[in-house]
């Protein structure tokens, strides 16, 4: 069994930051410690003035997704390969039935493209219509394939939105399965409204697309869920995270004791929405994603969420499409294909805007990359940890390493990257994926098809919590007599 030694360098986890060498050995972490032996044979890695962490999870891509009339254009094995050049050794993709699709048809289809992934990976399965195969289907999904995360589209109104009929019925099969639900809270009733509105007064570019998906917009829809999922008794996790609004409808309900998560995407705690400004077509359309870019007062909100807690995990909705298939809605904002890119980016972004500014200590930066991740999709501590028998998904991370994002010099299978020029110190200077160097040195050496299929069993910690929570609130059966006629 190869073995590797890392040696020398401060591991930071979740809980704290220790001097301690990691053993690797196969696939697994085999020890934790201080001045551990090398194994004979040993590959031994001077950690020396790193830190030692756990690989990046993604919650949120989307590679080789088809929508709006194309496909993203990174696919599985090129997006994690990007993914381990920035310390991301884990990805949470979609499956998404389209309207009418049966539900294990599109899991067959997820399934056979992500088989070239070079690193682990997992699948939330969307529910975007309803009938009683889809219910048959969640189950199946649930006690057969590991999965335990459902996501529901609230916008895209004509292709993928779940309306609340499905919402409700999808909700109730999650709660009975032990299962988690995800939102992409935007109302798709009013962005279908406004966006027509705005079209009509003469407004055709990407400036448009914020108009036509106010922040309110996404502040109903995440309200919506949350007491629904309330109702319901199932815990809820609102992804991409863009506003105060939605943060508040989070904030609140934690407060109030729900089971409630929050996810924010990297792009959207350091980009604002200026860009949408830019006289030049394709720069503008290069961000056109939803819920779009949105003012600094939005930004320093969602940090201060992400510092209080109130978000727990960071992802990049990575769904890269390339100029030309942006220019799709040259004459229409509607048509422009939604989506961003930046799953190699994610960690050192929030390295430099998080760490490097004093606003997250190097501990709270794991959490929020990885192992808060690991623990709310029930993977920890197979991921998202250095600790023995987990898996050997480990970041040498220096924090004196520079560089200058760029397409230029990106692994990333898209022509620009909404990060240019941006100046990082910090970033991944060796990832292990299971065990094996993917990247060092500047270099990628993943394999196409190592990747793994991350089972993640639905898990009854919640409920537990949650039915005492609900007990409260049981109905008192009433006797009382008929009225005399
Ligand atoms: O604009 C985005 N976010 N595109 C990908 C699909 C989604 O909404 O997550
Ligand atoms: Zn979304
Ligand atoms: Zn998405």
């Amino acid at each position: 069994m190869s073995a590797i030694l890392i040696r020398g360098g401060t591991v930071v986890t979740a809980e704290g930051e220790f001097r301690n060498d990691v053993l690797v050995e196969g696939e697994q972490i085999a020890a934790v410690g201080p001045d551990l032996d090398a194994p004979a044979g040993a590959r031994i890695i001077d950690a020396g003035g790193a830190y030692v962490m756990p690989g990046g999870i993604d919650t949120h891509t989307h590679m080789e997704l088809p929508f709006m009339g194309t496909v993203a254009s990174e696919d599985f094995f090129t997006g994690t390969s990007a993914a381990a050049a920035g310390g991301t050794t884990t990805c949470i993709d979609f499956v998404i039935p389209g309207p009418q699709q049966p539900v294990m048809d599109a899991w067959a289809d997820w399934n056979g493209w992500a088989e070239k992934a070079a690193c682990d990976f997992s699948f939330h399965v969307a529910i975007t219509w309803w009938d009683e195969t889809v219910e048959r289907d969640m189950r199946k999904l649930c006690r057969e394939h590991g999965v335990n995360s459902f996501k529901h589209f609230m916008a895209y109104k004509g292709a993928i939105m779940a309306d609340d009929e499905t919402l409700v019925n999808s909700f109730k099969t999650a709660a009975q399965e032990g299962a988690l639900c995800t939102v992409h809270a935007e109302n798709g009733e009013l962005v279908a409204t406004l966006q027509q509105d705005i079209y009509d007064k003469g407004i055709h570019g990407p400036e448009g697309h914020p108009l036509s998906r106010p922040p309110k917009v996404e502040g109903e829809a995440a309200n919506r869920a949350i007491r629904i999922a309330d109702v319901l008794g199932v815990p809820l996790y609102v992804v991409h995270t863009s506003c105060i609004d939605s943060l508040q409808a989070i904030t609140r309900a934690r407060l109030d004791g729900q089971m409630v998560f929050g996810e924010v995407l990297a792009q959207h705690l350091v980009i604002d929405d200026s860009v949408y400004r830019n006289p030049d077509w394709d720069k503008a359309a290069h961000y056109v994603m939803s819920p779009p870019f949105r003012s600094k007062k939005h930004q320093s909100a969602l940090w201060r969420g992400l510092q209080a807690g109130m978000l727990q995990t960071t992802a990049t909705d990575h769904c890269c499409f390339c100029t030309p298939q942006k220019r799709m809605g040259v004459d229409d904002f509607r048509k422009i294909p939604n989506g961003t890119g930046g799953i190699e980016d994610r960690m050192s972004v929030l390295w430099q805007h998080g760490v490097n500014t004093g606003r997250l200590t190097p501990s709270q930066f794991v959490a929020a990359t990885s192992s808060n991740a690991a623990k709310i999709f029930n993977i920890f501590p197979k991921k998202g940890a250095i600790m023995p028998g987990a898996d050997a998904d480990v970041v040498i991370w220096d924090p004196k390493l520079t560089r200058t994002i760029s397409k230029d010099t990106h692994h990333q299978n898209i022509d620009f990257n909404i990060y240019e020029g941006m100046e990082i110190t910090g970033n991944a200077a060796i990832t292990l994926s299971r065990g094996m160097v993917v990247w060092e040195d500047g270099e990628l050496k993943t394999q196409r098809g190592r990747g793994q299929y991350v089972k993640r069993p639905c898990h009854a910690k919640y409920w537990d919590a949650i039915a005492k929570r609900n007990a409260l609130a049981e109905p008192t059966p009433v006797s009382r007599t008929r009225p005399v006629e």
